[in-house]
Formats: C-alpha cells, structure tokens, sequence
C-alpha cells in the first residue's frame, strides 16, 4: 500500500504531532502514565538498549511475516492493544482503528472501554482476527454478559486484563480533571458498553438504591475489582465459550497459575506503564514469562513497542505477537484511518527488513537470532 510522503515520519513524530492536533487532556490521558512515570519511559528504554547481530549471506529472497494466533491467522505478527475510548483521537474510534488493522491482515483488540459497539468492530474488521478486552467487575452479571457479547458479535477470544487491581494516581490525569467520561471532552467517546440495554438495566438494578447514580458511577462502583483472585479468573475461564487469554503478567509464577486456570496464552504487559509505576520493563519480564511458559500456550507482548524492530527484540525473546498501543492511537489522531494504516505499514516494513538483516526467514527463526544489551565502552560483544 502507499502512503502519502507526509505520513512517512517517524512514530515519535507522529507522537509530537498528535501533542500538537489533539486537546492537550486528551493527549496527556494517552501518552501519561502511573507516578512519574519511570516505567512509561523504561518500556521503550529497556527495547532501545538491545542490539541485533546481522547475519549474512543467508538467501533472504523470501520472508514470511505470517503467524498463528489464538483465533487465526495474521500476515504479519501484530494485533493493536486494548486501548479505551478511542472516539476522543478520531469520529470513527474503534471502527477506524480495526478497519485499518484488517486491511493489513493484523489483529485488533477492542477494549471494555471501547467507544465503539462490539458489533460496529466486528463488522469493520471481518475475517480477521478480532479480541474482545475485559476486566472482571465486582458484578458477576455484567461479566457474563461481556463475554455473551463478545461471543455473539462473532469476537475469536476473550482478553482479560488483570493488572488493575486498583486505579493508579496518573498526575497528568489528576492535574488536568481528566479521569472519567464525566466531563465535556470525553462525553462523545463515552464507552458504548454504558449504552448496551443490559448495561442499563444493571445500572438500574443498583440506582435502587442509588437513585441518582451516573454509569461512571456504576463503572467506580464495580471497577476495579482489588478482591479479585485466580478462582475469579477460573469462573471467567468456565463460563466463557472463548478462549480466555490473560493480559498483564509480568511474574513467570503468575504465568504457571494463569495456565494453571485454563488460560489460552498470556499477554507480557505492564499495561503501557499507564497503572504501577516502577513496575518492571516488559522486555526484562518476557524471557521468564516465555521460559516457565515453556511454549503450553502462546506468549504475547506489549509495552513500549516503537519499531518492528522493537518487535523483533520482543519476538526474539520468545514473544509469539507483539500488541501495539500509544503509536496507533498517534496515527488515528493525527492522520485518521490512514495514519494507523500507515504505522502498521511502518512497523511491518521494519520488521520485515530486520528479518532480513538478522537471517530470519520466519517470525520463528528470530529466536535464534542474536540479540545483546548494548555493550558498554571496554565490554566484550561476544563474551567467550
Ligand atoms: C491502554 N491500555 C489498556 N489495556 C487494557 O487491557 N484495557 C484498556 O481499556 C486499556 N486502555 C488503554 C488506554 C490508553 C490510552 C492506553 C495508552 C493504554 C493498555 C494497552 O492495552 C497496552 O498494554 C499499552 O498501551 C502498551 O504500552 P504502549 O506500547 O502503548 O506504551
């Protein structure tokens, strides 16, 4: 596909444009983080401090970015992350977003907190893959009903998100009044969950005894869940046609207990650094993900990707996929449809030209690529 030469920039640029277009809460929402959002900064520092060793002569003629995931196939190894009320970047939100993932045999997640419908997404990215993101509320009725939802729009998998145990301080969000959809800005993304009739109708049950309440109120109410524990996960896990995959693990034990509960792959994540700052890298997380795993289920990645070469690094320290955040938000804000088709293009093209580079015919052969921390002025490269 070709893209105009404007769309030709790097992600950071698109990151400094979209500062520049989007309403200054609204890019701070996204871009911010947890604290002081050290982890925010290390997700993307931790990729960046790797290098590749290229290898040569290696008749790379053919490289075949394809791969299974839980639910298809995609032409190349990348789904865009669960990412909430994507209307306040683009009119189209989610529509936008998963058409353009489609378009490029990609993967797209759409989020509990999605502007769009579950059925708009499904329609806009048929025949693709297509996730359905949650959390497990305190209202076990509201659980079911998102995954009969999910289910029934014709979403291939369930990813439940269970590294929101509490709400984090996001001082960006704090300085600007910025928390919840109860403010002018936010109103036309608002969740479409809050206008589902079963959303309506648990909100009524509750306003009961909560005459006044708002759906945000409700959300607060139920959300988040901090008594959540495993056996939450294993009544999701049984009630669910889907497989149920489990984002935002960063501990190799936390992995074993989710495959322990029936889970169909884990997401390597530390949601974007946007919840608990000073959490580890995601990068440094993977490899004992990846190793107590064992490959059981697929292992999955996101936090801090930037580059398909970014992806590589993540792919070579045995992720299966990488999911993509903040820079496909960027493309959505600044260029519309067309600038998240041109980040997926960009991302694409990086990793299939460092495939090259590498010797990595498949997504597969990069785990035996050679990947070392940069080394400092009077290390060896290759110890030994
Ligand atoms: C998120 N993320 C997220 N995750 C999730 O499971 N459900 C959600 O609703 C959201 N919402 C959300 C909104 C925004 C604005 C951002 C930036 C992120 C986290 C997301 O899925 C992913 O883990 C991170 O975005 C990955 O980090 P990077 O690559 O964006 O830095």
């Amino acid at each position: 596909m070709t893209t105009e030469p404007v769309l030709r920039s790097t992600i950071a640029a698109l990151a400094d444009a979209a500062r520049e277009k989007l309403p200054a809460e609204v890019f701070h929402y996204a871009a911010g983080g947890a604290g002081d959002e050290a982890t925010v900064l290390s997700n993307v520092r931790k990729l960046d401090a790797f290098r590749l060793v290229p290898r040569v002569m290696r008749d790379v003629s053919e490289v075949d970015t394809a791969v299974d995931v839980v639910g298809g196939s995609l032409a190349a190894p990348f789904l865009v992350a669960p990412m909430g009320m994507q209307g306040l970047y683009h009119e189209e939100g989610e529509v936008a977003t998963a058409r353009a993932a489609a378009e490029h045999g990609l993967g797209f997640c759409l989020s509990m907190f999605g502007s769009r419908s579950p059925e708009q997404v499904a329609d806009a990215a048929a025949s693709q893959v297509r996730w359905r993101q949650m959390y497990i509320t305190k209202d076990r009725r509201l659980n079911e009903e998102l995954v009969r939802q999910a289910e029934a729009a014709g979403f291939d998998a369930i990813v439940c998100t269970v590294d929101l145990p509490v709400m984090a301080e996001r001082l960006r969000d704090l300085d600007n009044t910025f928390q919840s959809f109860d403010n002018e800005v936010a109103a036309e993304a608002s969740p479409a969950l809050v206008h589902e009739p079963y959303f309506k109708e648990l909100l009524g049950l509750w306003r009961g005894g909560h005459a006044e309440a708002t759906p945000q109120q409700f959300i607060d109410h139920v959300f988040p869940h901090p008594g959540c524990g495993w056996n939450d996960l294993e009544d999701l896990i049984g009630l669910s046609p889907l497989p149920v995959i489990v984002k935002g693990v960063l501990h190799p034990h936390d992995a074993v207990r989710a495959l322990g509960v029936g889970a169909a792959a884990v997401v390597v994540s530390n949601h974007g650094g946007s919840q608990h700052d000073r959490s580890i890298a995601s990068i440094d997380a993977l490899p004992g993900v990846a190793e107590a795993v064992d490959g059981a289920v697929p292992v999955y990645f996101d936090s801090g990707v930037r580059s398909g070469t970014h992806a590589a690094i993540a792919l070579a320290r045995g992720a299966d996929s990488v999911l993509v955040g903040r820079p496909v938000l960027w493309g959505l804000a600044v260029h519309g449809p067309q600038g998240v088709r041109s980040v997926l293009d960009t991302l694409g093209n990086d990793l299939r030209n460092t495939m090259a580079f590498v010797g990595a015919r498949t997504v597969r052969d990069l785990r035996n690529a050679t990947i070392l921390t940069e080394p400092g002025p009077h290390d060896p490269v290759f110890p030994g």
